[in-house]
């Protein structure tokens, strides 16, 4: 079978070194690719947002399969116009893909089907917008409707802050994806990642992880795309993902699948845990990355034909083995991220570091210059590891980062703590 894999960053460096494991692959192309992505899958230099190209791509090519990482090209309809060309595509058409594209869309579906999440109210002007923030006071949460790379979001502690986002959201600051906002209760809870995989009708859970967003350790700092993930969380027990899957998951397939745009690919559910209960705190249509990372480590089986199965509608009765073991990911990233950024620093000791035991490395934004690795993009590489526990899958990988000669680089020291903190029966 022929895959071409869509996307370039660590999320898509883990789907293709899963992918690239299938012994029903024969060919694995990754369109652009990474420098990383180069071991694992033949990069291509296609431009993914010109939809005639990757088609006529894929029909020169006979690829059979094509698997979408990223959410801006699930929201730019990749896969409503692959399929329209008559090939097989993983990931959601643009219609499902609002779940993530629209908050709006995703809080009245909440609304309409009583799924638990934070209260909220939707507005297009930034007079109301205030006024209602003044109304409810602080803590609250002002967030665009659209993309915004997942920084589109201001957790205002003050009536000021939030008073200040609506008016840099109103003001351009996200360009139109600021053009309406969500505004929402603040929810108090410890926050976690679910992950099922859908196909249409059925949801297959896959595993949890926990992310840290913000730039700097002790959760301090902007905040990113993410600078760091493990799995399982263990706030996730096993009875608050059946809830997940009662109260949000089903619920929301059946709703799509009602309105005639049936949810298929992987569902990500940003999960806040309350004191009552789980509450849906954001919906993403695609693999988090870093999570899909860690995921990839503890997958035990072949991971393609479950992406097929999602893509024809047959995961009914599918199941998945695990590793037991606990993934953990520290992402290294240029020093001015989430901000500027230079490009083209080299990076030194990446052979050393892979050699560390249960280590896996995937590239996020790594070119090759004279031959050697240089930076190219704000989150750089993945130090990944597989261990017993958390513990032990964190001292791995930082093992590993300490083998790393990249001095305009810099990573978070504490990645892992609330499960470290568990494990150590602190918590
Ligand atoms: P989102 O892009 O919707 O996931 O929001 C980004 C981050 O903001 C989340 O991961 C949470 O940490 C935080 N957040 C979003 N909504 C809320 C809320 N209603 N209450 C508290 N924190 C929130
Ligand atoms: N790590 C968060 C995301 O992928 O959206």
């Amino acid at each position: 079978m022929k895959i071409l894999l869509i996307g370039s960053g660590g999320r898509e460096h883990a789907l293709a070194w899963k992918i690239a494991a299938s012994p029903l692959v024969t060919r694995l192309w990754c369109a652009p690719g990474n420098a990383g992505i180069a071991k694992d899958a033949e990069c291509v230099a296609l431009d993914i947002t010109d939809h005639p190209a990757v088609i006529d791509f894929c029909g020169k090519n006979a690829v059979d399969f094509v698997v979408v990482g990223p959410d801006a090209a699930i929201a730019a309809g990749i896969v409503d116009d692959l399929n329209a060309a008559g090939f097989k595509a993983f990931g959601p058409t643009k219609a499902a893909g609002r779940l993530e594209s629209s908050k709006n869309f995703t809080k009245a579906l909440c609304r309409a089907n009583n799924i638990p999440t934070a209260a909220y109210e939707h507005f297009n002007n930034a007079d109301a917008a205030k006024a209602y923030i003044r109304r409810q006071g602080a803590p609250i949460v002002v967030k665009a409707d659209g993309l915004a790379a997942g920084k589109g979001v201001v957790v205002a502690m003050t009536e000021q802050e939030a008073l200040a986002a609506v008016d840099m959201m109103f003001g351009g600051g996200f360009g139109a994806s600021g053009a309406e906002v969500v505004i929402e209760e603040f929810m108090v809870g410890e926050e976690a990642s679910y992950f099922a995989l859908c196909d249409g009708e059925h949801a297959l859970p896959l595993a949890t992880a926990q992310d840290h967003k913000r730039a700097f350790d002790g959760d301090q700092g902007p905040n990113t795309g993410g600078m760091g993930s493990y799995s399982p969380a263990p706030v996730m027990t096993d009875a608050m993902c059946a809830r997940v899957m009662e109260e949000m998951v089903k619920p929301t397939l059946r709703a799509l699948k009602a309105m005639g745009c049936p949810y298929k690919g992987v569902l990500y559910v940003g999960v806040m845990v309350t004191r009552d209960g789980p509450k849906l705190v954001e919906y993403n249509a695609r693999f988090g990355d870093p999570e899909c990372q860690v995921l990839m480590l503890r997958m035990m089986s072949d991971i393609v034909p479950a992406l097929i199965a999602s893509a024809d509608g047959q995961l009914k009765n599918f199941s998945l083995r695990w590793y037991d073991d606990a993934a953990l990911t520290v992402i290294m990233a240029t020093k001015g991220y989430p901000g500027d950024y230079g490009k083209g620093s080299v990076i030194e000791g990446l052979d050393e570091a892979a050699k560390v035991e249960g280590v896996e490395i995937f590239h996020a934004g790594t070119a090759v210059k004279d031959g050697r690795i240089v930076a190219n993009g704000g989150r750089v590489l993945n130090i990944c590891a597989l261990g017993k526990t958390v513990t032990e899958a964190q001292a791995r990988a930082y093992q590993a980062v300490d083998r790393i000669q990249w001095p305009e680089g810099f990573c978070r020291r504490d990645i892992g703590w609330q499960a470290v903190k568990r494990e150590q029966g602190k918590a």
